[in-house]
């Protein structure tokens, strides 16, 4: 698959002072958004949002880990990755890297609308059997819009998450809810696990992959005294993780003592839920953060 390396000089004709901006840390790009309803960035490695946050609330709603990575061919920790075409390890192949290509490549910016209330920008990648664009708005919430579109002429299949890392308070206060009807499968034990009726309370390492979801899911952080809702379209399955302790010591790009502070919600369509597209199909999946007190 391709790597975009897009000129500074090119960026710089998206640049508008104070609202769009472009700066280097560590040798990558990243782009700063501001408007009267929040501020963002985001990296052209991998198309990565690392930070929202609405003016309306303290905290910002994404996490990223201290420990970090910010190189070409190596995902960065935390914000919103994006897992695509596969998720989790590749089917066949043991040294593919995990959650796909376009992670740790470079995408290149094509668009950014922006009024005084949002910022709206369009990245783009190829890979072998697809065209994928990621329309990122920023605005009093945050929309993310991967489109996949089959380039070839013969059906193609792929799995896709955005990988969200939401900053908690504490995980062990907070409560997750619109899931409580829906079977999974536990990552860690290889179990499906029939629904429970009950929200989602964090007590060890988590790793699910939930069935069939289509609804918004909340997530209730009494700490940060708000609530994060996450809308989604086109995703049927939603993955839930947090690494706990000793998962935690073993990532090598995540702190020790970090876990506390996130859990990944995920919207995906992964495993059975894998999109099929006829040539010159395109699919969109969709999220849709909001913040509210
Ligand atoms: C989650 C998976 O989506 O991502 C977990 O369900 C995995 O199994 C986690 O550990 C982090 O993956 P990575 O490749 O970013 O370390």
């Amino acid at each position: 698959m391709e790597s975009h390396h897009q000129s500074w000089d090119e960026l710089q004709t998206f640049s508008r002072p104070g609202q769009v901006e472009f700066h280097r840390h560590e040798g990558l790009i990243y782009c700063e958004v501001n408007n009267q309803q929040c501020r963002g960035r985001f990296y052209l490695l991998g198309a990565h949002v690392t930070d929202f946050h609405p003016r309306h609330t303290r905290q910002p709603l994404l996490f990223m880990s201290e420990a970090a990575n910010f190189r070409e061919g190596s995902p960065i920790r935390g914000g919103i990755p994006i897992c695509f075409p596969w998720f989790g390890p590749h089917d066949v192949d043991e040294n593919a890297p995990a959650h796909g290509l376009v992670r740790q490549k470079m995408w290149a910016l094509k668009e950014v609308k922006s009024t005084d209330e949002q910022t709206q920008v369009l990245l783009v990648n190829d890979t072998e059997h697809f065209h994928v664009a990621y329309r990122v708005t920023f605005a009093e919430t945050l929309e993310t819009d991967l489109m996949v579109h089959n380039t070839t002429d013969s059906t193609q299949r792929f799995e896709v998450a955005l990988h969200t890392y939401f900053r908690l308070s504490d995980v062990n206060h907070v409560t997750v809810r619109g899931l409580e009807y829906v079977a999974y499968l536990d990552q860690l034990t290889g179990e499906t696990v029939p629904e429970s009726g009950e929200p989602i309370r964090f007590t060890r390492e988590t790793d699910r992959v939930y069935l069939q979801t289509e609804d918004p899911i909340e997530i209730q952080d009494p700490g940060f005294h708000r609530r994060i809702r996450i809308e989604k379209k086109g995703s049927e399955s939603t993955v839930v993780w947090n690494p706990w302790t000793t998962k935690a010591q073993r990532m090598a790009d995540f702190g020790d003592y970090e876990w506390p502070s996130m859990c990944c919600i995920e919207t995906a369509n992964v495993g059975n839920q894998a999109i099929s597209l006829e040539p010159d199909e395109r699919h969109h999946t969709v999220a849709i953060h909001s913040v509210s007190s």
